[in-house]
């Protein structure tokens, strides 16, 4: 048994989970902020990372660490960093690899909060993210030179479902010797897609979405796939000494966990985006009926994306599991299990008639979310995108009628019907 590989299905309840003096069955929450140190010696020993122990939940919990070994495990990482969202994920990690007069590549098929993250707030610390003309791997190698720390995608891209080429991108990273970061939000913590089968050698996630999976905390993860050679003179900051840590070689002290580590002990410690000891327990929880959500949301997904195709006032319907997406032969590629639970929609009609049709849903909340188990429909003319130029909410597709859909746990019929009532109400 020790040696044969678990499914992602068991991964999902096990991993993580050690029975402890209690017995309990039930993961104990600890809301703690620090930790006695038995003795000085001790701490200062916590202190010099010479020995592993807690210190301040800031850097690390025992619900939190559960938590981390089970996306650990189901990434199958060498270890995770729990953080307070998926943006300070993406943060902790570009931030780690680059400094001030670096820059990273990134596609431009992000989600918006990631592209503000990147062309305002790192450009003005003096990280430079250049943005592709594609996320194809000439167009990506373009752009990269001697400053250049990493390629940063999305696997498949919020809200646009373009799905990357993670393969033939981790090749061009490796051949720079710079790592691949994949934000993998819509893999759904893996079970949809897993980066690192593909050769990526970071992960983040917002795990505010699917692994949550019920709308009711928060949060990010990190996860290092323990591959990448840190030794390659790129990262002084991580195989050399460290200033925050009295010279310490993390490469030399840590081997394939040292980026997990850096995020841990300089990220962590000095930005402070961590997950409360609640939060972890309620991502915890929503990890073990991970796939069995998914698989429901995404059958459902096919339902009403098929319902949508043939109702005439519905004008376009985009989504990956249909042949004519543009990254349908990708997502067959790299995401499994039917690909995705978002689709988009175009109505006929006008603005106010798309805005009529939102109002009329009864069953889908009108929320920018995905990956929750209620169904959501977005707007993203009115939200998402509404600080966007026309001219630029036309280049990214954003039109008055578009709809973005993520479909929940609810009987996919009753859905149906709900939409049915609300296009006879425009
Ligand atoms: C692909 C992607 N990455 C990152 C984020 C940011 O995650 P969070 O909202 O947890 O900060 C989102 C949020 O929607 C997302 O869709």
């Amino acid at each position: 048994m020790a040696d044969r590989k678990l499914h992602f299905e068991t991964l999902q309840i096990h991993g993580g989970y050690h029975v402890d003096a209690s017995q309990s069955r039930g993961i104990a929450i600890h809301p703690t902020a620090a930790y006695h140190f038995p003795t000085c010696e001790y701490a200062a020993n916590l202190f010099t990372l010479s020995e592993a122990g807690y210190i301040y939940t800031r850097l690390h919990n025992p619900t939190t660490a559960a938590y981390e070994e089970r996306i650990a495990a189901l990434y199958g990482g060498v270890g995770a960093l729990a953080t307070a969202s998926g943006m300070s994920a993406i943060l902790l990690t570009v931030t780690a690899l680059a400094n001030a007069g670096q820059n990273i590549v990134a596609s431009p098929y992000l989600y918006g909060g990631t592209h503000n993250q990147f062309v305002i707030s790192l450009r003005n610390v003096g990280i430079e993210c250049r943005l592709a003309a594609s996320d194809s791997a000439e167009d990506m190698k373009a752009l990269i030179d001697e400053n250049t720390r990493a390629l940063f995608v999305e696997s498949m891209g919020n809200p646009t479902c373009r799905v990357a080429d993670i393969e033939a991108l981790a090749e061009v990273a490796h051949s720079h010797n710079i790592p691949l970061i994949v934000d993998n939000t819509f893999g759904a913590g893996g079970y949809l897609c897993n980066p690192f089968e593909w050769g990526a050698d970071i992960i983040t996630d917002s795990a505010t979405k699917w692994i949550n999976g019920h709308g009711t905390a928060m949060g990010g993860v990190i996860v290092d796939g323990g591959k990448f050679d840190w030794g390659c003179g790129k990262f002084p900051a991580i195989d050399g000494p460290s200033e925050g840590y009295h010279g310490l070689n993390l490469y030399e002290a840590f081997g394939k966990q040292a980026f997990i580590v850096k995020c841990r002990v300089d990220g962590m410690r000095d930005f402070g985006c961590c997950p409360s000891p609640f939060d972890a327990y309620l991502m915890m929880l929503g990890l073990e009926t991970l796939s069995l959500r998914v698989k429901h949301e995404v059958e459902s997904t096919y339902k009403l994306a098929e319902y949508c195709r043939n109702h005439p006032k519905v004008e376009r319907v985009s989504f990956v599991g249909f042949d004519d997406h543009p990254s349908h032969k990708l997502a067959q590629k790299y995401f499994r299990h039917g690909a995705s639970a978002v689709l988009t929609i175009e109505l006929k009609g006008t603005l106010e008639s798309t805005i009529k049709f939102v109002e009329s849903l009864r069953l889908s909340g009108n929320m920018t979310m995905i990956g929750d188990s209620i169904s959501v429909v977005t707007h993203p003319a009115s939200t998402t995108h509404k600080q966007l130029s026309d001219e630029a909410k036309r280049a990214a597709g954003i039109t008055p009628t578009l709809l973005r859909i993520s479909l929940g746990l609810e009987n996919v019929e009753d859905i149906i019907a709900d939409y049915e009532q609300a296009l006879e109400a425009i």
